[in-house]
């Protein structure tokens, strides 16, 4: 085994592939060609990505889709999709086109506050401790003051520090938490900066209170950070429409079709397992609208499975229910995301995404992901309940077995026409090639 390396970060992109194909490939020559194949020939616009992140040695790319004719709140959009699944885009731009016969998507802002806590312990009084962090409550946003002065500006800034007593579940354990606004910003930049400067001047204050003790005045911050948990950053996404007006789905009439829907989600509702992959195609349509529009899909995930879980059971994101002759279908998730700062002004494709969809603010971007998500889950469902999910996603993942066994493109074009209306499995493609190929 080869000793770990020192200073890899200070090497030249060049050293760096160097080393790593040389150490850990088998085909020195060809890693070295396969990662410059994918360097931008834009020497600037590599640099840019270069410099989004440490030890960069070339480019990852996924597909950017588009998703056209979503009808929401009456507006219509074409939503950009970046995402590797064969059948996502498809089975979005399926059930945009299935809604906008139906009256469109509706989507509205619940709330779209973020939260930041500063974490500490403190050993003595409580009643002391809430008298000495009211006393601080305007030191606190005096110093932090230039940091919000902007947002402020734009709408948004500091809505509430609370003192959060958690000694329950753990010794001296309590909490700043605080609630924030970051108008069209994700905000966590501006949510830690904020906490950081908490958490100085708390300690500082502390240190000085004319009314601790000596055990008292060593309250000691563990950590400030964002959550990403956003109950309160929460927007929902629905259709809605008369049963009939769903139309014949397959073999079914509507209303067979209707309660079998509305019997899938309550399936979510009541099995953890299949609560689980259920939202995972909705987070199919959430995340690539995130991913596109240069947001943190790391978070979104985070936060919308810990809400799927709000009341102590893992469950459904989305709802179903037939009301007076009418389907009615609906999705509630937190997103806590961004138009403007971090990646939104540097990538020129998350750029182009934003353009796409005319612009969006903060709110408007958190109906769009929303409807994308919801959209996904009906496409998902009406399949399942219908002819199952293969058909469509292995019709859709054909030209990569296409790929797979390098065909020439007067293969491409006869297997796709043989397998129009055939099952299409790897096995059954192959099967296929070797027949169209004269034998050696
Ligand atoms: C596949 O990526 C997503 C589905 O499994 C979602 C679902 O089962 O509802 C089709």
């Amino acid at each position: 085994m080869s000793p770990p390396i020192q200073g890899f970060s200070k090497l030249s992109k060049e050293e760096k592939i160097e080393w790593i194909a040389g150490r850990f490939t088998d085909n020195s020559e060809e890693t070295k060609k396969v990662l410059k194949r994918y360097w931008n020939p834009d020497t600037k616009l590599q640099q840019l990505h270069d410099e989004f992140i440490e030890n960069t040695i070339s480019n990852y790319y996924l597909p950017l889709g588009i998703a056209p004719n979503f009808l929401i709140n009456g507006k219509l959009y074409a939503i950009p999709m970046a995402i590797e699944e064969s059948s996502v885009v498809a089975a979005a731009s399926k059930s945009a086109k299935f809604w906008i016969e139906r009256g469109g998507f509706r989507a509205r802002v619940l709330g779209t506050e973020k939260i930041g806590q500063v974490h500490f312990t403190y050993q003595g009084n409580f009643g002391k401790l809430q008298e000495f962090i009211a006393e601080i409550t305007p030191i606190l946003h005096a110093d932090v003051a230039d940091l919000t002065s902007n947002m402020v500006k734009r709408g948004g800034g500091i809505t509430a520090i609370i003192l959060k007593d958690r000694t329950r579940a753990m010794d001296h354990y309590y909490q700043l938490h605080c609630t924030f606004q970051t108008s069209n910003a994700m905000g966590a930049n501006f949510i830690n900066s904020c906490l950081e400067q908490f958490a100085r001047t708390l300690q500082r204050e502390a240190e000085n209170h004319r009314n601790f003790n000596k055990r008292e005045r060593k309250l000691e911050v563990l950590m400030s950070i964002l959550s990403n948990y956003v109950p309160g950053c929460l927007v929902r996404a629905e259709v809605e429409c008369p049963v009939q007006l769903l139309g014949k789905q397959g073999e079914m009439e509507a209303p067979e079709f209707a309660a079998k829907m509305v019997q899938a989600v309550a399936i979510a509702n009541a099995d953890r397992y299949r609560a689980v992959t259920h939202n995972k195609g909705i987070m199919n349509g959430i995340d690539s609208v995130v991913m596109a529009t240069g947001n943190d899909f790391r978070a979104v995930e985070a936060g919308v499975h810990a809400y799927a879980s709000k009341d102590g059971t893992y469950t459904s994101l989305s709802h179903a229910e037939l009301v007076e002759g009418n389907f009615h279908f609906w999705l509630e998730v937190p997103l806590a995301l961004g138009t403007v700062g971090g990646l939104t002004n540097l990538h020129p494709m998350v750029q182009l995404s934003l353009d796409i969809l005319q612009n969006p603010s903060a709110p408007e971007l958190m109906q769009i992901v929303a409807v994308a998500g919801l959209a996904q889950n009906f496409a998902a469902l009406r399949s399942l309940v219908n002819t199952g999910i293969q058909q469509g996603h292995m019709k859709m993942h054909l030209l990569n077995i296409l790929n797979q066994l390098l065909v020439t493109s007067e293969e491409r074009i006869i297997l796709l026409q043989e397998f129009e209306d055939r099952p299409v499995s790897y096995r059954a493609v192959k099967t296929a090639l070797e027949r169209l190929r004269p034998s050696p």
